[in-house]
């Protein structure tokens, strides 16, 4: 089948793009590349089943897709990764964060409406949940997001349960927590924690915690994330919204004494105050993730962390 993959050449989305077409499926790429790059897919430089579009999603996907519609014939399938990932970017510019998450989703679901996409998979957000006091977080739990980034999630997500509700477009939405893996751009202050410490520890640089490092986050390796990403392409889970982490939490300065040690133990660790919107505690409930997409997070922290650094 045919499945396009909004930000495909990005961290996720050029392993959802591994993965796809290791299965078989024809794979068409929208991308800005924005932080993405096509490095990540260079590993597919001439297979005939890969098209790369560059396109912003936030400005509309139907005529970057009508060249490939028309050879190849309607896209099935939807995987809706392109966005603007940074919490504490979205903090400074809040109208760009918006406009490029919420305004991309919105053009996906009217394409998947009007084109009658068999399924929508969306990247939601931990940061849906905002500050909560009780860990693990269930998807239950009232959605209080503390950024506009988490904000601009939330809405997308209210966004696809009124296309499936009101014009039958089937959805699925996976509230990722914290991603690492191979690929994961180190090169920004806004990248994910693990890539920065992994590139900085591995050149004996000191690493920057924002506040005493207490905090905590529920990491998850890219190869599990991308599994739960082909489940929710599968027909049913309709409406489904899931949680996708370990289960696990671990505080931030925890991780930087273990990366730190992984790395030969040459690299210092600075503190900073802490940056607003950022969560304290994160932690997923992952009971629907099983139930209803039959996946568990197979690889630990450890094991993703060595994959990582080498
Ligand atoms: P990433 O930055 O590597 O990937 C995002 C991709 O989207 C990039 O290739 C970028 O160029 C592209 N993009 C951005 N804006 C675009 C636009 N307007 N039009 C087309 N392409 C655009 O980050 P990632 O970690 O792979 O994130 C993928 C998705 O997963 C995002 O939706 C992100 O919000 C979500 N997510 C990530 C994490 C995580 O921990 N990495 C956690 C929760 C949710
Ligand atoms: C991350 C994702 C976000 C996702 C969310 C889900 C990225 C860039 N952000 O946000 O897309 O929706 O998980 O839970 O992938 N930190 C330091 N030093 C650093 C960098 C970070 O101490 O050099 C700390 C931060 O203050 C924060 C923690 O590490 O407490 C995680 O930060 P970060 O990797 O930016 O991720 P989140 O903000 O949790």
């Amino acid at each position: 089948m045919l499945v396009a993959v909004t930000g495909g050449a990005g961290f996720i989305g050029s392993h959802t793009v591994d993965r796809l077409l290791g299965a078989g499926h024809r794979v068409v790429v929208l991308d800005d590349f924005r932080t993405g790059r096509r490095a990540n897919l260079a590993h597919h430089a001439g297979s005939e089943r890969l098209d790369i579009i560059a396109c912003d999603v936030s400005h509309g996907i139907f005529a970057a897709l009508a060249p490939v519609t028309a050879r190849h014939g309607p896209v099935e399938r939807i995987v809706h990764l392109a966005a603007q990932v940074s919490v504490v970017h979205s903090v400074a510019n809040p109208l760009v964060d918006m406009q490029i998450n919420y305004g991309g989703t919105l053009h996906v679901l009217e394409y998947a409406r009007a084109t009658g996409v068999r399924k929508v998979v969306f990247a939601s957000s931990a940061a849906v949940y905002g500050d909560v006091a009780i860990m693990p977080v269930g998807e239950d739990t009232p959605t209080r997001p503390v950024s506009p980034y988490g904000i601009d999630k939330l809405a997308s997500e209210l966004a696809l349960d009124y296309y499936a509700a009101v014009h039958g477009v089937p959805t699925t939405t996976l509230r990722f927590f914290n991603v690492y893996g191979p690929r994961q751009d180190p090169s920004s202050p806004y990248s994910g924690v693990i890539s920065i410490f992994a590139d900085r520890a591995k050149a004996g640089r000191p690493l920057l915690i924002f506040g005493d490092g207490s905090q905590t986050r529920d990491f998850i390796y890219v190869g599990d994330v991308v599994r739960a990403i082909a489940a929710a392409l599968e027909d049913g889970a309709d409406r489904v919204v899931a949680n996708v982490g370990s289960g696990g939490e671990i505080a931030v300065l925890e991780l930087a004494r273990s990366i730190v040690e992984l790395c030969g133990g040459r690299s210092a660790i600075h503190h900073a105050p802490y940056r607003p919107g950022e969560i304290l505690k994160s932690r997923a409930q992952v009971d629907r993730l099983h139930e209803a997409l039959g996946i568990v997070a197979e690889t630990s922290l450890l094991d993703g962390l060595r994959e990582t650094l080498r």
